[in-house]
């Protein structure tokens, strides 16, 4: 018991937090807590201010409710006892410092107690404002850029870019300086093109400036060659004679490109056409098989990129089939060697049967005729299959099969040819043999 009387008679003097930020201008409340266990006489509170490298300054004293100031900070100051919190008001860069608490108390005995807290004094940012040099547009790999971020007021600035709304990542390309206010990128990009921005920040504030996005000059990149209509393989066009085609020719720049469209006859190239798109009406054309070329030219960064494509005209018929063809094309090689099987069936079938052979004694006209009824009923029941296949090719029903649909009916046909097929060895040997 009277171990716990010891602590509780002992004073207590507790501070919210030893490191404090001020704002510059403002008032700061330095709380502070403090509590005993035993009657008091007398309360005092004193408080005391030092800075780095310099003598602990007097600056306001408290006995019971009277208050003691220091005469130089006498507005500045506040204490309310038996309240031991301190008042700072207004706040000043000069006040950046150490401030120290004490509190005795007179009861049976004095004890005391202090404390230390470590003010920092700091101004607001201000919004910051970047500058771009050059500020015109820059050539990729040819040009640099360099932003400067500059803020009007405020206090152990610390500065970080922003790049699309995202802290900007460490880049062979970028170049800080040592506080971070600039940055450098040597040489430009095209993946620098970006919205960026500076955040400025210190203990009390932060302010990022307004979206800067640099120009950036690239380009041509991607050029190619599309077409609404007619069959497109690779850099080949097959288009119906009679048809009118359009091609579009895009390629990522910045400016836009100039696009020119070139014809090549006869060894000799000529411009036919300028824009990204070209107009080719197949029945105005002489020949079947006509050459172009796009040709796509930044005249900022006075680079230009240029693409073949073979124009092939057929008439009407050829043209639609092909399409057909596109589309059925696996039915269609089924169907075909189908076909060519049973032809070659068909042959075997009439060389067993009619030419002469040293077995053929050992076999009875019963058991030939058994073989070759089912030989013949094979070739019909095969025949019947390939049918169901023709049929869609000529008639021309599926033109808009997807493969997946076309390939598993056929390969359910293959399927049963093989088992045919194989019946159809095994028991030709076994009766040859
Ligand atoms: C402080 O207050 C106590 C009682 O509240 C009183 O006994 C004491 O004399 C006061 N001291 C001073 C310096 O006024
Ligand atoms: C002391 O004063 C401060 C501010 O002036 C206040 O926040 C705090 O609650 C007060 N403490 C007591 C015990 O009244
Ligand atoms: C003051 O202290 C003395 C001796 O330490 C003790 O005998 C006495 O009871 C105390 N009085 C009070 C009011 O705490
Ligand atoms: C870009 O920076 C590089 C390296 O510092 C320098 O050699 C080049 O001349 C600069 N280019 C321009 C356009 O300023
Ligand atoms: C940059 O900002 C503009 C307008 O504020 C916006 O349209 C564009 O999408 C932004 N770009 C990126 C890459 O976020
Ligand atoms: C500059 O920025 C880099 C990363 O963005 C950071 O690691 C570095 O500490 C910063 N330097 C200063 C002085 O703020
Ligand atoms: C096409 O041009 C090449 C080189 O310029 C030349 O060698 C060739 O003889 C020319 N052919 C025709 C058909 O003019
Ligand atoms: C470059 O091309 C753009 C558009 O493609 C055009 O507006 C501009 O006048 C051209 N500049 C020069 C110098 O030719």
């Amino acid at each position: 018991l009277s171990f716990l009387a010891g602590i509780c008679s002992a004073l207590k003097l507790t501070v919210p937090s030893h490191t404090i930020h001020g704002i510059a201008g403002q008032p700061l409340h330095l709380t502070v807590d403090y509590n005993f266990n035993a009657t008091a006489s007398e309360i005092q509170i004193i408080w005391l201010f030092e800075r780095p490298q310099s003598n602990p300054k007097y600056l306001l004293g408290s006995v019971n409710q009277t208050v003691v100031p220091d005469l130089e900070y006498q507005h500045k100051f506040t204490l309310i006892p038996p309240n031991a919190s301190l008042m700072i008001n207004p706040l000043h860069i000069s006040d950046e410092g150490n401030y120290i608490v004490k509190v005795n108390v007179r009861g049976n005995g004095t004890i005391a107690a202090s404390q230390k807290i470590q003010v920092a004094v700091d101004v607001p940012v201000t919004k910051p404002i970047v500058h771009t040099e050059p500020s015109s547009g820059v050539v990729e790999y040819v040009g640099n850029i360099t932003l400067k971020c500059t803020v009007g007021k405020g206090t152990r600035v610390v500065y970080q870019w922003m790049k699309n709304g995202k802290p900007l990542h460490d880049s062979p390309n970028y170049t800080f300086s040592s506080n971070n206010a600039t940055l450098l990128i040597v040489p430009v990009v095209k993946e620098d093109i970006g919205n960026y921005s500076c955040l400025v920040s210190n203990p009390v504030s932060a302010m990022e400036s307004e979206i800067i996005a640099p120009t950036i000059y690239y380009g041509p990149y991607g050029l190619r060659v599309k077409s609404d209509k007619g069959l497109n393989i690779g850099a080949v066009f097959t288009v119906d004679m009679g048809e009118v085609i359009l091609f579009d020719c895009s390629a990522d720049s910045n400016p836009p490109n100039t696009y020119s469209w070139i014809q090549r006859a006869d060894n000799a190239t000529h411009v036919i056409e300028y824009g990204p798109h070209l107009e080719v009406i197949s029945d105005k054309v002489a020949q079947k098989t006509i050459d172009y070329m796009c040709r796509a030219f930044n005249n900022v960064t006075g680079k230009r990129d240029e693409t073949h494509f073979t124009v092939v005209v057929t008439s009407v018929g050829l043209e639609k089939l092909a399409q057909k063809g596109k589309s059925l094309s696996s039915l269609a090689v089924i169907t075909g060697i189908s076909l060519f099987l049973i032809l070659a069936m068909a042959f075997l079938f009439i060389w067993k049967r009619y030419q002469p052979h040293k077995d053929q004694g050992l076999i009875t006209g019963r058991h030939r005729h058994f073989q070759d009824m089912k030989v013949l009923w094979m070739i019909l029941g095969y025949m019947n299959l390939s049918l169901f296949l023709i049929l869609p090719v000529v008639l021309g029903f599926q033109v808009k099969l997807f493969l997946a649909q076309t390939l598993c009916p056929a390969r359910i046909y293959l399927v049963q040819f093989m088992k045919l097929f194989s019946i159809f060895l095994s028991s030709h040997n076994r009766i040859l043999n």
